[in-house]
């Protein structure tokens, strides 16, 4: 049977291709999508999130979510992201990997009445049986959701993060970006004792994409495999620029791993149970602090230091053939 899954997208190109991977999958049955704000504001990557759905010719419904985090833009001084991550084109254009709404044509807006975190609260306390949720944008709505209704924990069956690292940082020295733009959320996310499974940066940039793959994407040619091919070819130039990977033009496509683990558990390497703590303030706010010592108490988080680069690859372009 397939797996229910809910889905929580600050579309986003790696955002745009979870959907993608999650609509298109018969092994997952994708229930709702929830939008946040993240890598824009929530009216962008709620359209964003409609376009992709009307590119694949799907009806998931779309509850939108939260416009800003718990807490940190109400304290004073909260440290502002400090790496340049623009890259250009060879005619000096920036190139856009978050962009607003992508160049598709516009959404006819639809989406539910409810908002995300209601959604949440309303489908899982009537839910007859448990679903998984993937958060792959900051946890805003769920952390939101868990407050108002506690008890909800008891029919998620699993929550799956995108965000955090340990080696390896994006949005500060310390921190990644989905950690980093809500670390209150995430810190109350992480301890509300669902089993959580969290995908960081570790496992993301080993389990790179290619521009090989993106070869194999366009030749399905449809208008979905041809759209992630363009989108994962524009976070190849600014990986290359900005975060090269060992492998030379690859790419991290994070949100994305969150599903295939779902399809394949395998696809995610070096997965250790582990106390993890998010840091709420100073030069460390948002990081994820992973505790690895042989005895430690308050275990909280499935957190995978490691990823399968083949694997992913053809679990990713194999959904687009289906
Ligand atoms: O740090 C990676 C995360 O932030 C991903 O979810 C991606 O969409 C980005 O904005
Ligand atoms: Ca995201």
């Amino acid at each position: 049977m397939p797996r229910k899954i809910i889905l929580d997208v600050d579309t986003g190109s790696d955002d745009a291709c979870a959907i993608m991977l999650a609509q298109l999958h018969p092994d997952i049955d994708l229930a709702a999508v929830c939008t946040v704000k993240g890598n824009q504001p929530i009216n962008y990557t709620t359209e964003n999130t409609l376009r992709i759905r009307d590119l694949l010719h799907a009806d998931f419904p779309v509850y939108k979510g939260c416009s800003g985090s718990l807490v940190k833009n109400i304290v004073y001084p909260r440290i502002p992201p400090t790496a340049n991550a623009d890259a250009y084109d060879e005619e000096g254009n920036k190139i856009h990997i978050h962009q607003e709404l992508f160049d598709l044509p516009e959404s006819d807006g639809r989406i539910e009445e409810l908002n995300a975190p209601n959604f949440y609260v309303n489908y899982l306390k009537n839910a007859r049986d448990r679903v998984t949720i993937v958060a792959v944008g900051p946890l805003t709505n769920l952390a939101v959701a868990l407050v108002m209704e506690p008890d909800i924990v008891k029919n998620i069956e699993e929550i799956v993060i995108m965000g955090g690292g340990w080696n390896i940082t994006n949005a500060t020295l310390a921190a990644e970006f989905n950690i980093y733009d809500d670390p209150e959320a995430a810190q109350r996310v992480l301890h509300c004792g669902a089993k959580i499974t969290m995908v960081p940066l570790d496992a993301t940039h080993a389990a790179y994409i290619t521009q090989d793959d993106c070869e194999e994407l366009k030749k399905i040619g449809t208008p979905a495999s041809v759209f992630a091919a363009d989108l994962i070819e524009r976070r190849i130039k600014v990986h290359d620029y900005a975060q090269p990977l060992d492998v030379k033009h690859s790419c991290a496509l994070h949100d994305p791993l969150c599903i295939a683990y779902l399809i394949d558990p395998s696809v995610l390497k070096n997965v250790k149970y582990c106390n993890v703590e998010v840091s709420l303030s100073g030069l460390t706010e948002g990081q994820t602090c992973v505790d690895q010592r042989a005895i430690q108490e308050n275990r909280n988080v499935y957190f995978a230091f490691d990823g399968d680069p083949k694997r992913f690859s053809k679990i990713l372009i194999d959904a687009f053939r289906k």
